[in-house]
């Protein structure tokens, strides 16, 4: 059983994904133990109401600095039983305080395919620099901004037509599929980081007859 807590800043789509997944097996032997959101009232903390799952909502503000509320989020997590942390939409830089706690064992995902277009906007920055393949990244925390070893990623193709919100959109379905996955070869204990490369066990080359996933 691995005990899966959240980190989320927003609406929280990813966090219900994973919720959904964990409840209809398709992420098995796992269980979301904990939400921890840094903003008030955001739609993340309502979906872990609604799920049943225990959320805590901390202020960035009543911390001294980011070292203390990550040191109050790994307490909690580490409470919880927490074994893998799912950045999911969070919007702050983790430190090393969270991630000495969790080794390899935190994940971000990231609207874009890195290592390109890191960091804040990355849709419209996409779109304003003309890219025609767009897609997403699920990789493991380091305390560089969405740069750790890449675990899964999915292209999307940009449109003639797209806005920020369309691309954005479909970029978000990929996420939900992808996010899920990797967190599915976690629990399955199939993640071996060798340097940089993150290898999936049991995935075999194409023409092998093993499908993936
Ligand atoms: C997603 O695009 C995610 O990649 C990014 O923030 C967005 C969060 O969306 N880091 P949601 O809150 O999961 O709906």
């Amino acid at each position: 059983m691995v005990k899966i807590g959240v980190m989320a800043s927003g609406s929280g789509s990813n966090f219900q994904s994973i919720i959904d997944n964990v409840a209809n097996g398709n992420i098995p032997d796992s269980e979301v133990v904990l939400l921890i959101c840094d903003k008030a009232e955001a739609g993340c903390i309502m979906r872990a109401k609604k799920a049943g799952i225990d959320a805590v909502q901390l202020n960035p503000a009543s911390f001294p600095a980011r070292q203390d509320f990550d040191l109050r989020a790994a307490n909690l997590f580490e409470r919880a039983g927490a074994q893998l942390i799912c950045l999911a939409g969070y919007m702050r830089i983790v430190t090393r305080v969270l991630l000495d706690r969790f080794p390899n064992a935190v994940m971000n995902i990231h609207p874009a395919l890195l290592p390109s277009f890191t960091g804040l906007e990355a849709q419209a920055k996409q779109l304003e620099y003309g890219v025609k393949v767009s897609g997403c990244t699920v990789h493991f925390v380091d305390d560089k901004v969405d740069h750790g070893p890449i675990i899964a990623q999915a292209a999307v193709s940009v449109l003639e037509s797209d806005t920020k919100e369309t691309l954005s959109k479909r970029i978000l379905e990929k996420e939900h599929i992808i996010y899920s996955k990797a967190i599915r070869w976690f629990a399955e204990k199939r993640l071996k980081i060798e340097g940089r490369r993150v290898r999936v066990q049991g995935v075999m080359r194409a023409g092998s007859g093993l499908r993936v996933l």
